[in-house]
């Protein structure tokens, strides 16, 4: 523990980094979540925004996917993972200027969405619609990212690399051959281009790196901040370390083959789709040993879940990453994807991983952060951590739920014949049926964007507020957080 006399712990490592990247998450949740309320509203009353081009549907959905994912989500991932590095490898960051740079030209990328996207310069492809220019930008940050990164860990102190840098090292190696391949294009002009594929090829292409980003970006990375903060809101160390690494090497391994099961019935060979489809349901044990893992984590500890919302957020994020991961598996299955596939059920099953699982681990892990790197003993205010946990797990059932009906609804409207063998059921009928969802998730929405902006004050509360003993915020050198049998 420092001594009053003693350099604060924090000092030797580079800090400033992570707050940058933490507080700017944060304010990418804001924004990205309200352009989802925005498009969740226009999906129920369609005339909203009528006239207004950059305000159309078509331009906003992207801007949301892209303001969450990567604006909201990559860039608490990479705070977190410096955080961890530093920490884990008892060494401070690895080529500092080059980690500002990281910030510095993330941000840019993301500025540049913000301004493109409303524009309708789009690539038109999945979580990939960047035009080329902003692409290779982002290829030098990653690149630079994996510079700081793994110069930490070769610089290390201590022999381990703890599991967590596993987790993040996977996300940063996968997210580098996603990036390149699947934005392999023929510049036509500034702000235009030609992918260098075509036909099933390119949709092959297209849902490798469309899965792959839910495997490695949505679900591995934040597994890494999971295997380290979990540990630490318990002050308890991961329950298996050896399960944490076979979790590990399964997880990676299955997620990469997964990706036909996004073109099921399509012109893809079918003994593809099938492959998809294997590995899809091979895929939920590892899955659920890792949602395992952490949750037995916090055994004997179980009482703390009444008074401490923190630890709350990060048990009912692996909760929903069960769940997600369940209802994946099922839906991968060609026969239950025939209705699936197409209707709401689909966006109930992205939230529930997105808003349960991707949104509470890292809010979660942020609140353990954010007062240890402004040098607080705690978040500026408890209750508006409580309120904010009860709101959003409110908003997140009202949206999953409400979309779990209005699919299940859909693909049976859509199914439904007379005798005769005509269609029961006009489209125009399931979208009528469909509105009252629309609007409950909307609400869901809108009360899940509420909790997002109470964690925003509370933040920059807590940047301010004068905290009675500073001293005890400084974390000691590495509360080891794993058995001392797994360290040998
Ligand atoms: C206030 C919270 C949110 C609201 C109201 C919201 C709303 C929406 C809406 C209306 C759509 C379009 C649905 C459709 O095409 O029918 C959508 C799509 C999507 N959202 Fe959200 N969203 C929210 C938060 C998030 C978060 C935090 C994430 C990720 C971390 C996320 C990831 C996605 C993804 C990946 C899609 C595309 C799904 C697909 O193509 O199947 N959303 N969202
Ligand atoms: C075992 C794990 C999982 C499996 C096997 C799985 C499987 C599936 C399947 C079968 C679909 C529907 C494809 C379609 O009909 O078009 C889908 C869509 C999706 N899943 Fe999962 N899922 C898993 C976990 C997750 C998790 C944890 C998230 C996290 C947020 C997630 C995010 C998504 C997204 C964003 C889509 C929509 C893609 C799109 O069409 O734009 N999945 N998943």
């Amino acid at each position: 523990m420092s001594t009053p006399t003693a350099p604060p712990v924090n000092a030797i490592y580079h800090d400033k980094v992570v707050r940058q990247f933490t507080v700017m998450s944060v304010v990418w949740g804001v924004i990205g979540m309200a352009v989802g309320v925005l498009v969740a509203a226009q999906l129920a009353y369609p005339d909203l925004t009528n006239g207004i081009s950059w305000l159309s549907y078509g331009r906003l959905r992207p801007l949301h996917t892209n303001g969450v994912i990567f604006a909201f989500g990559v860039t608490a991932l990479i705070g977190t993972s410096y955080w961890v590095v530093q920490r884990t490898c008892h060494t401070p960051l690895f080529a500092p200027k080059l980690a500002a740079f990281t910030f510095w030209g993330w941000q840019l990328a993301m500025v540049a969405a913000v301004i493109t996207l409303p524009m309708g310069i789009t690539q038109s492809r999945e979580y990939a619609e960047l035009e080329w220019p902003i692409d290779i930008l982002i290829a030098l940050v990653w690149i630079s990212y994996a510079i700081v990164f793994f110069g930490t860990i070769a610089r290390r102190t201590v022999r381990h690399i703890y599991v967590a840098n596993w987790f993040f090292g996977a996300f940063i190696i996968a997210v580098t051959l996603l990036h390149v391949f699947n934005n392999l294009a023929i510049p036509a002009g500034g702000f235009k281009s030609y992918s260098l594929f075509s036909g099933v090829q390119d949709a092959m292409l297209q849902w490798w790196y469309g899965h792959n980003a839910v495997g490695f970006v949505l679900t591995t990375a934040f597994l890494g901040m999971m295997y380290y903060f979990i540990p630490k809101q318990v002050e308890r160390p991961i329950w298996s370390y050896r399960l944490s690494i076979v979790h590990f090497w399964a997880l990676i391994f299955t997620y990469m083959w997964a990706g036909p099961h996004h073109l099921h019935y399509t012109a893809l060979p079918d003994w593809t789709q099938s492959v998809g489809m294997v590995f899809s349901l091979i895929l939920l044990a590892p899955s659920w040993g890792g949602m395992i893992n952490g949750l037995l984590t916090v055994s004997g500890q179980w009482h703390r879940l009444i008074t401490d919302p923190i630890l709350r957020f990060m048990i009912v994020a692996l909760s929903f990453y069960g769940m997600a991961t369940f209802e994946g598996s099922m839906m991968s299955i060609k026969t239950v994807n025939a209705l699936s596939h197409y209707t709401d059920w689909t966006i109930g099953h992205v939230h529930a991983g997105a808003l349960g699982w991707v949104g509470f681990i890292t809010m979660g892990s942020l609140y353990w952060l954010i007062p240890r790197l402004y040098g607080k003993t705690r978040m500026y205010s408890q209750t508006a951590i409580e309120l904010h946990f009860w709101v959003a797990t409110l908003g997140i059932v009202f949206y999953v739920a409400s979309m779990w009906i209005a699919g299940v609804m859909q693909g049976l409207m859509w199914r439904a014949v007379d005798a005769n063998g005509t269609l029961t059921y006009s489209f125009i009928e399931a979208l009528a049926a469909t509105f009252p969802f629309y609007l409950v998730r909307l609400l869901g929405g809108v009360l899940y964007l509420s909790g997002m902006v109470i964690m925003a004050w509370n933040m920059f509360k807590t940047m301010r507020f004068v905290d009675a003993d500073p001293q005890a915020a400084n974390t000691p050198p590495i509360v080891p957080v794993l058995r001392p049998s797994a360290h040998t």
